[in-house]
């Protein structure tokens, strides 16, 4: 079975493979409406959604396929206290392969760990967006014509924001990429990615204070939302949620060929002046993402099918039941689980949490 849980589930050629048939599908879309005909997508999203659910339902009906699912967990027997753990069974009976979004951490991978089927993370919580990461990719190829040799500025909630976690991850896979961060204090990038992905993996970052300074580098400047569901406390989103805002003017010094990527949606980080520079590629970026959902979808119940493409979702050295994490919104805080630990590639002797990432508990 293959699931898609974190990107680095994917190696670099398999990357370039989902890239390379969602640019076939863009060309050639006819031959690809029935290449899942008699399939079911089950969409279960826990966590509100526009964009990410409505392309993965826009994706399988364009394969020809159907979707079953739900948009409000409120509506399933997850309401009467189900675990992810057999919502997942059940659905394996009814669907051909499940997209799931969770506000809780982890929450993916425990289904795929009881999935019959292929699991795709449609992301979980503040963790990992693995799709939204291939549709940056795709539209950083389309419009700059590579991945690789980049600067990309990640700008605003660089803490909470699943989308850059994943999209750095990613990066790590090319060659020549140097990531420049713009955040305030607060929204930082976590440790664990400039210890385990940045340094490890020689993805170079630099932590630049504004925008105005990082402009002229960027080949591609990639804004995010501060991510207000997240935070506990009104008054910390209150004090960082203006920090940064992307305007015309700002765009002053950036290079001609630069583009601005945003997962969406926006709320002020980006102002409307912005839309009509050409620069602004976040709507072309979201029909990519489902292109790229299309051939997500058909590469996974593809794989699957192939013994030799197996791959284990547990990373090597992982240890069961040794720890508790200290994340409260980890999965195995939330639902009855094997704690599941392993080896912090950075620090030597000690273990971060498999579901999460987070250290484990003192
Ligand atoms: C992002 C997400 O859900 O993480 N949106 C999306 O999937 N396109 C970004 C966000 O909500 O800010």
């Amino acid at each position: 079975m293959r699931h898609l849980i974190d990107p680095t589930d994917l190696s670099s050629s398999e990357l370039q493979e989902i890239i390379d048939l969602a640019l076939d599908i863009i060309a050639d879309p006819a031959q690809y409406a029935d290449a899942c005909r008699g399939k079911k997508l089950a969409t279960l999203f826990y966590e509100p959604s526009t964009r990410t659910r409505l392309s993965f339902t826009s994706a399988m009906m364009e394969l020809g396929g159907n979707v079953i699912g739900f948009s409000n967990a409120a509506n399933s027997s997850v309401s009467k206290g189900e675990t992810v753990a057999d919502t997942t069974k059940v659905i394996s009976c009814f669907a051909d392969i499940i997209a799931m979004r969770h506000p809780i951490e982890g929450a993916p991978l425990i289904s795929a760990l009881n999935a019959s089927i292929p699991v795709i993370n449609a992301g979980d919580g503040s963790h990992a967006h693995p799709t939204q990461t291939l549709t940056d990719l795709l539209t950083i190829r389309r419009e700059l014509g590579r991945c690789d040799n980049l600067t990309i500025g990640f700008c605003g909630d660089l803490r909470f924001g699943r989308t850059v976690h994943s999209l750095i991850k990613a990066l790590s896979r090319f060659e020549n990429v140097k990531v420049v961060l713009i955040a305030p204090d607060e929204l930082k990038l976590p440790a664990y990615m400039k210890e385990e992905v940045c340094d490890r993996y020689g993805v170079p970052y630099e932590e630049v204070a504004s925008m105005e300074e990082a402009m002229p580098l960027l080949d591609i400047f990639y804004m995010t939302r501060v991510q207000k569901e997240r935070f506990l406390d009104q008054e910390d989103y209150d004090r960082v949620k203006d920090c940064f805002i992307l305007t015309a003017d700002k765009l002053k010094n950036a290079k001609p060929e630069m583009r601005i990527l945003h997962p969406l949606p926006r709320v002020n980080e980006i102002a409307i002046d912005v839309d009509a520079d050409p620069r602004a590629a976040y709507f072309r970026q979201v029909e990519n993402g489902k292109f790229v959902r299309m051939a997500l979808i058909l590469k996974l119940l593809e794989w699957s099918k192939i013994p030799s493409m197996e791959r284990r979702l547990l990373p090597d050295g992982t240890i069961p039941n040794a720890y508790h994490c200290s994340n409260p919104k980890c999965i195995s805080n939330h639902e009855p689980v094997e704690t599941l630990f392993r080896p912090d590639r950075a620090n030597p002797g000690k273990y971060r949490c498999v579901y999460c990432e987070s250290k484990p508990r003192s």
